[in-house]
């Protein structure tokens, strides 16, 4: 995990947000490669499970909402961890994460655990007297309850079918920790999928059988990968079954994602809060009735830990021709997440490569995100660009200048391969496209 964190400050992947200040516990910033990275993995995301389904449409609502949302979804009443303090050291803790009976910095006595709400408050207004204290939102479904009836009205849905949304959530976690894993401020990729009672349990095995699958098409390892049954007695007050996607973090098995049933729960509670009916209308079986819910609800900033995980890879590889070795680090990423999907190196600087190599990497910037670099060996050229990913080379030598041929490398296999220039760009586009057979 160390060296991890470390080629994420290096490479500009992931730091510490307001460093020079010191630092916010919880709070990160991602670079110039780590947005692309979460980016790609949001589109990713959005692509397979909105634009690809005809049972989905898309949402983008605000992170603030009507503090009456918090009450009615029982966030205000239940949203709470049990708080225990060091009588001496005066470090806090999660009760429900302690395996000892005293302070395990110090050995100190511990105080009654008392509730602590974890929502972070804000206050919406200028004026002192007449401002409204109310959220940031903890979870980013219950805009889709509350927007239930505006969407599914002027939309030409009918159930069965999924609302989708990815953004920003904030939760005042006590001990944010390994990382981007447990943060205050993270982003949600959040289905809730409204259906019929009857079929609750053939969608949720559906949808985990969509899940697990998009799991292994962004390249995580599947013996990284398992389901965690939550027991009835530990289950979230909305939810009448919970299952959890886990990864194999370097640190433990941690949550990638869950899949609930929530039940009628969301738009009974904002039906009766607001006083607007939720119901949906089946205009062909002439019924009215309040869907189940089902939702997997899965963490961006989580699943690109884990996709930078798997693809941290150190390996040994030929150094020179007199049989000497040196130690390679490379990022495995699948190709359609990759920051940087071609990098276009001249061989040399001089002779009218650079200009070649150039002009190469303009025509290809305007299909996908390509990178130029002139400096150094060739050799070291491509170790710099797989210890971030980029899963092609593109090198322009003097071949090129006679032939108009490049020679394409390949990150994982080091293969190389020599095609006309004019055919890189179908080359590599098809490579690293979202789509799939
Ligand atoms: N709407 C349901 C819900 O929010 P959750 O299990 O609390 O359920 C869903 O959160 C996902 O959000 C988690 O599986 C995890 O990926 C992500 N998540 C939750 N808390 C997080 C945190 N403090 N930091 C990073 N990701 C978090």
């Amino acid at each position: 995990m160390d060296k991890l964190v470390s080629l994420c400050k290096r490479k500009g992947f992931i730091f510490q947000s307001s460093s020079i200040y010191g630092g916010v516990n919880g709070c990160w910033d991602f670079g110039p490669l780590g947005v692309e990275l979460k980016r790609n993995l949001k589109d990713d995301w959005w692509y397979v499970f909105v634009q690809q389904r005809d049972d989905m449409v898309g949402l983008d609502a605000s992170i603030i909402m009507h503090p009456d949302v918090w009450v009615a979804s029982g966030h205000v009443e239940a949203f709470h961890d049990m708080l225990t303090d060091c009588k001496d050291c005066k470090k806090r803790y999660r009760a429900d994460h302690l395996e000892t009976e005293n302070c395990p910095e110090c050995g100190g006595e511990l105080t009654e655990p008392k509730a602590f709400n974890s929502m972070l408050r804000t206050q919406l207004g200028v004026s002192e007297d007449t401002a409204v204290n109310t959220y940031l939102r903890p979870e980013t479904c219950q805009s889709i309850f509350v927007d239930f009836k505006e969407i599914y009205s002027s939309t030409r849905v009918k159930v069965p079918f999924g609302i989708a949304q990815v953004g920003k959530s904030f939760r005042n976690e006590v001990n944010p920790r390994n990382f981007i894993f447990r943060s205050r401020e993270f982003e949600q990729m959040e289905i809730e999928f409204f259906c019929r009672e009857a079929e609750e349990e053939e969608w949720f095995a559906r949808w985990q059988k969509d899940i697990w699958q998009w799991y292994l098409d962004i390249g995580l390892s599947e013996d990284k990968l398992r389901w965690y049954e939550h027991p009835k007695e530990s289950l979230a007050h909305y939810s009448k079954r919970t299952v959890d996607v886990e990864y194999d973090f370097p640190f433990g098995w941690g949550e990638l994602q869950g899949l609930a049933n929530r039940g009628t729960f969301d738009l009974t509670a904002h039906s009766k809060k607001s006083g607007k009916d939720l119901s949906f209308f089946d205009q062909e079986s002439n019924e009215r009735f309040i869907p189940t819910v089902l939702e997997p609800s899965a963490g961006a900033d989580r699943a690109t830990l884990a996709v930078l995980c798997d693809a941290y890879c150190e390996e040994e590889v030929p150094a020179g021709k007199d049989g000497k070795t040196e130690t390679r680090t490379v990022m495995r990423f699948a190709p359609q997440l990759a920051p940087i999907k071609a990098a276009v190196l001249p061989l040399v600087k001089k002779e009218g490569l650079a200009e070649i190599a150039q002009d190469l990497e303009r025509t290809l910037r305007k299909k996908f995100n390509t990178y130029y670099d002139h400096a150094g060996a060739i050799g070291r050229r491509y170790r710099r660009q797989d210890e971030i990913g980029t899963p092609f080379c593109i090198c322009v030598d003097f071949d090129t200048k006679e032939d108009e041929t490049v020679t394409i490398r390949e990150r994982d296999s080091m293969e190389q391969v020599r095609i006309p220039m004019a055919e890189v760009s179908d080359y590599i586009g098809k490579r690293v496209s979202h789509e799939r057979d």
